[in-house]
């Protein structure tokens, strides 16, 4: 939902958001990508920390720049990552990805 919120947030009228799944085998993802003027270069390691925002002129884009620090927190709590894509000019994918039962772990 943070990152539905987030898409929804730092997106333009025109811009598409897609959300899906992904089955790893050993793992799944969720993932949430859209088309709208992304993270900048430099940042996608940074947007993950507490209180990290990197977009202060759109008008809607308030926050404290958390969400993501839980996100984060949330899927490392499962043994995940979380983690972003964002090319230049082509929007920005976020991902959670965690181990599935299948991946081993306690066999009782
Ligand atoms: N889909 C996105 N496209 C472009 N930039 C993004 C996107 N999602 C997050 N960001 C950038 O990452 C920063 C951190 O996101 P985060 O969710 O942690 O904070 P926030 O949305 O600003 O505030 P909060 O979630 O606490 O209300 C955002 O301020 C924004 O600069
Ligand atoms: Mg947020």
């Amino acid at each position: 939902m943070q990152l539905a919120a987030n898409a929804m947030k730092f997106t333009r009228d025109h811009d598409a958001i897609r959300v899906g799944t992904a089955d790893g085998g050993s793992t799944a993802a969720i993932w949430v990508e859209d088309t709208g003027p992304g993270v900048p270069p430099g940042d996608a390691e940074h947007v993950f920390g507490r209180f990290a925002r990197t977009r202060s002129d759109d008008h809607s884009a308030s926050g404290a720049g958390l969400g993501l620090a839980i996100v984060k927190a949330i899927a490392e709590a499962h043994g995940g990552t979380a983690k972003v894509t964002s090319p230049p000019g082509s929007g920005a994918r976020f991902e959670i990805i965690i181990p599935t039962a299948r991946s081993g772990g306690s066999t009782t």
